[in-house]
């Protein structure tokens, strides 16, 4: 078996996402460790990261928000989510988010594997549209571009970096 097929993907389920909460954490607090601009600013620790995990777990709950997690021989090392919960005239919408892979996994195709199940989780809730953004000429980026998502453009000074230095957005859309 290649390194990306022993790779386990799935959507996690309101009992699955209580169990997971941790490892969830585990992956978001090192990616910001790394230096990834996903909303959070230096320092941020793990109970940072669970906290966060909580209140987006509490709209998974609700079916607001769709949470996918990659495993390797059991341990959850990538995520990504989907935001269902729009405007009344936006149902056939969502919005991708939160979209991390732990450094130690990186270059293996992870992140490929969950956008792919991520788009088809999307698509069986009804979306035709999926909207992200993303670090302009980052690893994301780069990947976004070869799945066929299409640039709208760049916003320039968008957002932090998790020190405190500014980085400009790509904003991408696919129809699914
Ligand atoms: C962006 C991110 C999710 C990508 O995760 P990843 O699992 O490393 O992504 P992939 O492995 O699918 O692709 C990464 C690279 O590995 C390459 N790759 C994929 N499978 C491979 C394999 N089996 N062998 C060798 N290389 C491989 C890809 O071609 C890609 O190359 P590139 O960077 O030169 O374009 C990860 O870097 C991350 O978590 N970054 C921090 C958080 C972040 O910025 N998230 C995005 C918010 S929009």
């Amino acid at each position: 078996m290649s390194a990306t097929e022993q790779i386990e993907v799935r959507r996690l389920g309101p009992a699955d996402l209580q169990e997971h909460l941790d490892g969830l954490a585990r992956v978001l607090a090192d990616c910001v460790a790394g230096g990834a601009s996903v909303s959070y600013m230096d320092p941020f620790s793990h109970e940072d990261a669970r906290r966060a995990f909580e209140g987006f777990v509490a709209e998974a709950e609700r079916g607001h928000r769709l949470v996918l997690a990659a495993f390797d021989d059991g341990e959850l090392v990538g995520t990504v989510q989907g935001i269902l919960a729009l405007p009344p005239n936006q149902p056939h919408r969502g919005e991708i988010a939160k979209f991390l892979v732990r450094r130690s996994a990186r270059g293996r195709g992870v992140a490929r594997r969950l956008m792919e199940h991520a788009e088809d989780e999307a698509r069986a809730e009804g979306k035709m549209l999926l909207v992200l953004e993303a670090v302009t000429g980052g690893d994301a980026a780069r990947l976004y571009d070869r799945m066929g998502w299409t640039t709208v453009g760049v916003i320039p000074g968008y957002a932090l970096y998790p020190d405190g230095r500014p980085c400009d957005t790509t904003v991408f859309w696919k129809s699914l």
